[in-house]
């Protein structure tokens, strides 16, 4: 590990910071305390500070002599869920949790800053971004439709997010596909309401929604390239309220997953066929409302190439896998990809205590990796504007 002395000489600040954020954690859009000791320490240490891009956004801008542009993004929310954990930095807020380390991400790049605004040696800008409302409520999208982008052009932007399971100490990123597009969906399937003695003289919703649900597994093992990676789950089903009686409507609603643009939208047309088909066989109406969530999270090449190469100087190439699997779960750093280039990096997390994934009422992220966090954000930028001849 190569952690940069000045970083590893404040570790103490960063895991108490960190600590402070998990005792206190706070929801999407509602970060208040969070961004504001954000900005405050920003402003601390000289760094222009711009807040209220989705309520809550904090950007800072860092800027040393003429070069390029970086960004360079952490997220802030917490998510409701009763932490199980009992230690000392234990959330002090019932039913609110960092179950997926943000309290982390918000502390390695807030080292990251603290680092650059005391050291020259590079030439161009850096934006350190703290978004909002990342967990379901696309904070980054907000910021973007506030004017993010304009406000605040950046020539790449770069994530990262720890990632249990992965050991402490090692970095993985591709190029290319990483995380999938999200659309989730409403069913709503109307029949006819009647007595359940008497189905002749309804039509009925329930036996339709079975068959839906049955044919819908078709479209990833029938219609999709099986060379192409594809989830479709119904998640939820509601309908009826008694025994004896056949409801009128059934409702059903899940979340389709993929990497690629054109099966995205093969797995939405024969959705919509699918549950229109089915149901009007059996003298139903079926009908699907779609919600696009978020775009598949797409690495691009050259910010890839830097990223790693950064993250192999400072762990050790054995360290950094650049060729990880793809995984099926979604991010809104998608949208700021989506919007500009650039890379989304995971950082083990460690196996964790009884390898606790995130989103858990266990979890916690871990300490040890804050300065390699930290030193990796630093690296960065430093790599991304390099002096000229320097
Ligand atoms: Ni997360």
């Amino acid at each position: 590990m190569r952690i940069i002395p000045e970083i590893r000489a404040f570790e103490d600040d960063l895991v108490a910071w960190r600590r402070d954020l998990h005792a206190h954690p706070e929801l999407a859009y509602r970060e208040n305390r969070t961004a504001g000791l954000v900005a405050e320490r920003l402003r601390g240490w000289g760094i222009e500070v711009d807040r209220g891009l989705a309520d809550t956004g904090v950007v800072g801008t860092l800027t040393r002599g003429d070069g390029p542009t970086i960004g360079l993004r952490a997220d802030m929310d917490a998510l409701p869920l009763e932490e199980s954990n009992t230690f000392a930095h234990r959330s002090q807020h019932p039913g609110r949790m960092h179950a997926c380390g943000h309290d982390g991400h918000t502390t390695m790049l807030l080292g990251a800053a603290r680092y650059l605004a005391g050291h020259g040696d590079f030439s161009g800008t850096v934006r350190f971004i703290f978004q909002p409302a990342e967990e379901a409520a696309g904070g980054a999208k907000r910021m973007l439709d506030e004017g993010l982008l304009t406000r605040f052009p950046v020539d790449a932007v770069f994530g990262m997010h720890n990632w249990p399971g992965l050991p402490a100490g090692r970095f993985a990123a591709r190029v290319g596909p990483m995380l999938a597009s999200l659309d989730t969906f409403d069913i709503r399937i109307a029949g006819h309401g009647a007595h359940g003695a008497a189905p002749q003289e309804g039509v009925d919703p329930v036996a339709a929604a079975a068959q839906v649900i049955t044919a819908v597994q078709t479209i990833v093992s029938r219609n999709v390239d099986p060379l192409k990676s594809a989830v479709i789950s119904v998640t939820r089903i509601h309908g009826g309220d008694a025994d004896n009686v056949i409801p009128p409507e059934v409702s059903l609603g899940g979340g389709i997953r993929s990497f690629d643009p054109e099966v995205r939208a093969l797995l939405c047309r024969r959705l919509e066929e699918v549950v229109e088909g089915v149901c009007a066989s059996l003298g139903a109406n079926g009908t699907v409302e779609f919600t696009a969530r978020y775009p598949a999270v797409i690495n691009a090449a050259e910010s890839t190439s830097l990223a790693l190469k950064t993250a192999a100087a400072v762990a050790g190439e054995a360290n950094v896998n650049a060729e990880t699997d793809p995984v099926m779960v979604s991010e809104d750093f998608a949208y700021l990809l989506d919007a500009s280039t650039g890379c989304f990096m995971l950082i083990g997390n460690g196996a964790g205590e009884g390898g606790c994934m995130i989103h858990n009422p266990g979890y916690d992220f871990n300490d040890d990796i804050l300065t390699l966090g930290a030193t990796y954000w630093a690296r960065l930028a430093q790599n991304f504007l390099r002096k000229r001849g320097g």
